[in-house]
């Protein structure tokens, strides 16, 4: 029961669908008429491209008085199912008079002959139909489907000014109707699948020229269609199968073109790929001894190519007067450093890529490195490359999300050598920017060193704290030298009392300086590490750097 119902609805559905197709098609005719309303008799016939001169019109006649409403549409005029031509209808509402036995209706195209026809009215009905307003129709005029046509209606004879002029615009081949039965506008329809693990699109036609071959083949759409080499010749007697093109690239612009082999025959042309945008971005060549990065755009489609930088959170962005707008052809940046952070954007209206053509790191030419020196660590750069760099303690303020840098400076390396930047007692909770100079386009990387507690001997902060250190070893080293001394005096003082005692004679000597110095000389070295207290801040800037 249901199935039923199901068939009955479907089949109601068809014929609505078929009802509703014919309708919007054109008005179909066998062949071409000259039409003239009731009692006028009238005859059509080629008119000569030269005409006897105008006459002067009889008082009162003008274009507006004369011709009513000049209307034009299209109809179609089949000898067979696709054999179908477009004809222009014109039709106009007439004011006869005495003097009026006829029109003539001229049509122009560019590049054309004009050619004229005119509808003459036997003598007896427009005698008799003089005074009265009647209609005259037309359908001889073949047109090309997006022809534009220049129509001139006159009066038969020609009075002078009294002339209408309009323009027609045929369709074109938009309709179904037309794009079935109109030669000019039989494509054939393509239907296709994509394998894209075999590289191949598998093709068939339908609704072609009956009788022709078929032509298919694989073009790169720009301003024309240009062929990629791949090209199939369809018999007639395999229409209808599917036929194999293997493709290279699934480019966006990478079309199937077919058309009827047959002269000027129209083409249909699909682009199976052509939503695939991001196919265009493969392909970045970068050479190392130039160090040019480029890239050719396969389609042309309006792209914003930028260099940026990666960082941590993905985001790729923007290196300073790194963009380019192309629409085709190629692109290169020099003096590109080719850092594993260093990627291209891609953009297209609101839609970006990023390709990463240095990630891997097998390019890279340079590294900030943390080393260990002895017990130390120390921050260098080393490079592949002789290279000259921009160096800068970044401090990140509270709350900060980004450090700051605030004083840079430039660093030379040369070839496979590491320079130390001697920083490594400064970075605590900050970083090191480095960035290359002697290049265009550059990532800058940032270093940050957290491990101040691990440092030698304390030498970590400078200012208060480090002021009642020093005060307090200075007090403590002096206090153990004056105790020294006093016990080094009471002891000799001992001594010599008693050899005094002794001997009672002998004389008072100084006490001896030399056994406090070792003391005093060892805390002297240990704060050579330590900058004054005054200076630490420019201290601090000035051993930034190693050179
Ligand atoms: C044409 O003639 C009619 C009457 O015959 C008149 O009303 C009209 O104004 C004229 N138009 C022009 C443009 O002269
Ligand atoms: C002019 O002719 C068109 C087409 O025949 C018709 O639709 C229209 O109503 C006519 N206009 C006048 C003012 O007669
Ligand atoms: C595409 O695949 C479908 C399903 O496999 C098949 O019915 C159709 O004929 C194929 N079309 C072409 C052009 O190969
Ligand atoms: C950007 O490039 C232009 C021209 O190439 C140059 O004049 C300008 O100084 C550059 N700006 C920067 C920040 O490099
Ligand atoms: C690229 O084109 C856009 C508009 O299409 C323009 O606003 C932009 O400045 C151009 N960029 C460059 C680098 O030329
Ligand atoms: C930058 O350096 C100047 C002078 O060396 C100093 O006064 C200033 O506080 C420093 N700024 C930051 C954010 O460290
Ligand atoms: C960096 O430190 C090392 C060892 O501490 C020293 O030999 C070298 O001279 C320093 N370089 C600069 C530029 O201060």
């Amino acid at each position: 029961m249901i199935l039923w119902v199901a068939l009955l609805t479907a089949h109601c559905c068809l014929v609505l669908n078929g009802a509703a197709a014919e309708s919007t098609g054109l008005e179909r005719i066998e062949k071409c008429h000259t039409r003239c309303s009731q009692g006028l008799h009238c005859k059509a016939k080629p008119d000569y491209i030269f005409r006897p001169p105008c006459q002067e019109a009889a008082g009162g006649l003008n274009t507006s008085s004369v011709f009513h409403n000049v209307s034009f549409s299209t109809v179609l005029m089949c000898e067979g199912r696709q054999k179908c031509s477009l004809q222009l209808r014109i039709k106009t509402a007439l004011q006869l008079t005495e003097s009026i036995q006829g029109v003539s209706i001229c049509t122009v195209t560019a590049g054309m002959m004009m050619s004229c026809r005119i509808l003459k009215f036997t003598r007896s009905s427009w005698k008799a139909m003089s005074g009265m307003q009647v209609e005259v129709e037309n359908d001889c005029t073949s047109v090309s489907p997006n022809q534009r046509v220049q129509v001139v209606v006159k009066t038969l004879p020609s009075f002078c000014g009294i002339t209408w002029t309009g323009t027609y615009n045929a369709p074109a081949c938009i309709s179904e109707d037309m794009r079935r039965h109109v030669p000019d506008c039989i494509t054939g329809r393509l239907s296709y699948n994509v394998s894209l693990v075999k590289k191949e699109l598998s093709v068939s036609v339908s609704e072609m020229m009956e009788d022709h071959k078929y032509n298919l083949r694989l073009c790169h759409k720009d301003f024309l269609c240009s062929g990629t080499g791949t090209h199939l010749l369809i018999k007639k007697e395999e229409l209808g199968k599917s036929v194999t093109l293997p493709y290279s690239r699934p480019l966006p612009c990478l079309c199937i073109e077919g058309w009827s082999a047959m002269v000027d025959a129209p083409r249909v042309q699909v682009c199976p790929f052509k939503d695939r945008l991001k196919e265009l971005w493969s392909g970045i060549t970068f050479d190392p001894l130039e160090e040019t990065l480029s890239w050719e755009l396969a389609c042309p489609v309006a792209t914003v190519v930028a260099l940026c930088q990666t960082r941590e959170d993905g985001v790729c962005v923007d290196l300073p007067n790194a963009s380019r707008n192309v629409s085709r052809g190629k692109i290169s940046f020099t003096e590109v450093d080719p850092h594993p952070q260093l990627c291209v954007k891609f953009t297209v209206g609101s839609e970006f890529w990023t390709r990463c053509p240095f990630a891997d790191g097998r390019l890279k030419e340079w590294d900030v490195v943390v080393a260990r020196r002895g017990d130390r660590e120390e921050v260098a750069v080393t490079s592949r490359v002789n290279a000259a760099f921009s160096v800068g303690l970044c401090v990140t303020p509270a709350g900060a999300a980004e450090c700051r840098v605030n004083a840079t400076q430039r660093v030379h390396v040369g070839e496979n050598e590491a320079v130390s930047l001697n920083l490594t007692d400064k970075v605590c909770s900050s970083c090191v920017q480095v960035r290359r100079l002697d290049v265009k386009h550059a990532a800058t990387v940032i270093l940050c060193v957290e491990q101040c507690n691990r440092l030698a001997h304390g030498v970590v902060a400078c200012g208060t704290s480090w002021d009642w250190i020093w005060v307090f070893m200075q007090v403590g080293a002096w206090l153990s030298g004056i105790i020294t001394l006093s016990l080094l005096l009471h002891v000799l003082l001992s001594v010599y009392q008693r050899r005094r005692k002794q001997r009672g004679s002998e004389k008072q000597q100084d006490p001896p300086h030399d056994g406090v110095l070792p003391a005093l000389q060892t805390h002297q070295h240990g704060g050579i590490l330590i900058p004054d207290s005054p200076l630490c801040g420019n201290t601090e800037k000035a051993n930034l750097l190693s050179q």
